[in-house]
């Protein structure tokens, strides 16, 4: 079985408590896009990891984590978070492929990300200034400098030409910027050591595995929301956060997804600007944020809150070919006297049960919602479906309804254990655990 797990929402949905809560069942765990602007927190043992670049897979000893070419890597990122990984006592070790087809994140980069949020004033995207973007730019640009490049294999002076002529016409861009093509040369020379035991044909690593019998994971990051192709473009990342990403970004066929699992949160959440239409500008809004700790894992900024967003997944469902949901953060919701279910949108008095693609439009888009009653006991570390309040099962249920997927997984805390894996779903039969 090999399964892709990714975002229903707007990204951090928690995905990677899911991804590593499933990992035992995989050998590979795989990330197809995105950059260290993802941050997948997961708590074990009351211990905290945020996980940025690397799959949350790398957690669980003896499983193999996967970067793939559809990956943007920033090498300082990377290496800092092994360090860190390592002095929680987690050794990467030989545990990690990068793909030589992944595309760098270079110092200019996080520059130019900088100068276009100010360039566009109020109508910036809130990125998380990590250059995510910009190395995108030039990889469509057909001017980027990938992972494989570093080896200097070829005769030619490719990687010297490539850094010179791309730091020279970032110099020209940016006004008084001074840098220094040949430190940012030697930097990756530098960084090329400690990476190259670690790259490799990841299309040609994930097939032979395929075929020695190991289960791969895909992990996705961000979210269907924040995809550069169906999200609320242009407040987007600039990658396939959907399942058409895991074919692109890792050089597997369709044949190799066996089933996708989209994650999300029982309320809705956004980093960043952009439209929202459930937001809740109000002391429930700021409960929310306030319970949820709602804050961003790699920028720390708060992020915004609001009802479920019913419109929105079951878009993501469509997009993706989403079999089957992990719901999280049940227990934010406990103690709460009414709940609300966005069930579709009034747009100019237009009733609407689809996402629109204009952003105009979805910004004008007022949310319709179904009222459902609360309930006061709690769900926090509930482990068994059974056992949860009355009230939080009649809530699933009718997110199942109107989402049209189950809810297989229903996670009730931040750490490992406290997860419902419903044993008549789906889940149960992809992850048949101990
Ligand atoms: P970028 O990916 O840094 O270019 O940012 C583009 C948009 O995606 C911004 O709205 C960010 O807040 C959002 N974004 C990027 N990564 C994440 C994530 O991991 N979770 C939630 N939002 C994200």
């Amino acid at each position: 079985m090999n399964i892709a797990v990714l975002g229903a929402q707007w990204g951090d949905e928690g995905k990677g408590k899911i991804v590593d809560l499933l990992t035992p069942s995989f050998e590979v765990v795989a990330r197809y896009q995105g950059g260290h602007n993802a941050g997948h927190t997961v708590y074990v043992n009351g211990k905290k990891f945020v996980l940025h670049l690397i799959p949350s897979g790398i957690l669980h000893p003896g499983v193999t984590c996967v970067i793939g070419n559809g990956v943007v890597v920033d090498p300082q990122a990377l290496f800092k978070e092994v360090d860190t990984l390592k002095e929680l006592g987690v050794e990467v070790g030989d545990r990690l492929v990068i793909s030589n087809k992944a595309h760098l994140i270079l110092p200019y980069h996080r520059e130019l990300d900088v100068l276009s949020e100010a360039r566009r004033g109020d109508r910036k995207i809130g990125t998380t200034s990590r250059g995510i973007g910009p190395a995108y730019e030039d990889k469509i640009g057909r001017r980027g400098v990938r992972v494989g490049d570093l080896a200097e294999t070829s005769s030619e002076t490719t990687l010297v030409d490539a850094i010179r002529a791309n730091v020279e016409a970032r110099n020209h861009l940016i006004k008084d910027s001074k840098m220094d093509w040949q430190k940012v040369l030697d930097d990756l020379r530098e960084a090329w050591k400690r990476l190259k035991p670690w790259v490799k044909d990841v299309s040609l690593y994930l097939d032979q595995a395929r075929r020695a019998g190991k289960s791969t994971m895909y992990e996705g990051a961000q979210g269907t929301l924040l995809d550069i192709d169906h999200g609320t473009y242009p407040y987007v990342t600039s990658s396939n956060a959907t399942i058409g990403g895991v074919c692109t970004g890792l050089g597997v066929g369709a044949g190799a997804i066996n089933g996708v699992l989209g994650v999300a949160k029982a309320y809705s959440t956004r980093v960043g600007e952009g439209p929202f239409p459930t937001e809740l500008n109000d002391a429930i809004g700021q409960r929310l944020r306030d319970t949820g700790m709602e804050f961003g894992a790699s920028t720390g900024r708060p992020r915004r809150c609001g009802w479920y967003d019913a419109v929105a997944v079951r878009y993501a469902v469509r997009v993706n070919g989403i079999d089957a949901l992990a719901l999280t953060k049940l227990d934010v919701l406990d103690g709460l006297e009414e709940i609300k279910i966005c069930t579709s949108y009034s747009c100019n008095g237009a009733s609407m049960q689809e996402l629109p693609s204009d952003l105009g439009q979805l910004a004008a888009c007022q949310p319709v919602y179904e009222s459902i009653e609360g309930w006061t006991e709690p769900t926090k570390s509930v482990r068994r479906f059974a056992d949860l309040p009355a009230g939080a099962r009649r809530y699933i249920a009718r997110l199942e309804e109107v989402t049209g997927v189950p809810a297989g997984i229903v996670s009730t805390g931040s750490d490992r254990d406290d997860t419902i894996v419903r044993d008549d779903s789906v889940v149960a039969r992809w992850f048949a655990r101990d």
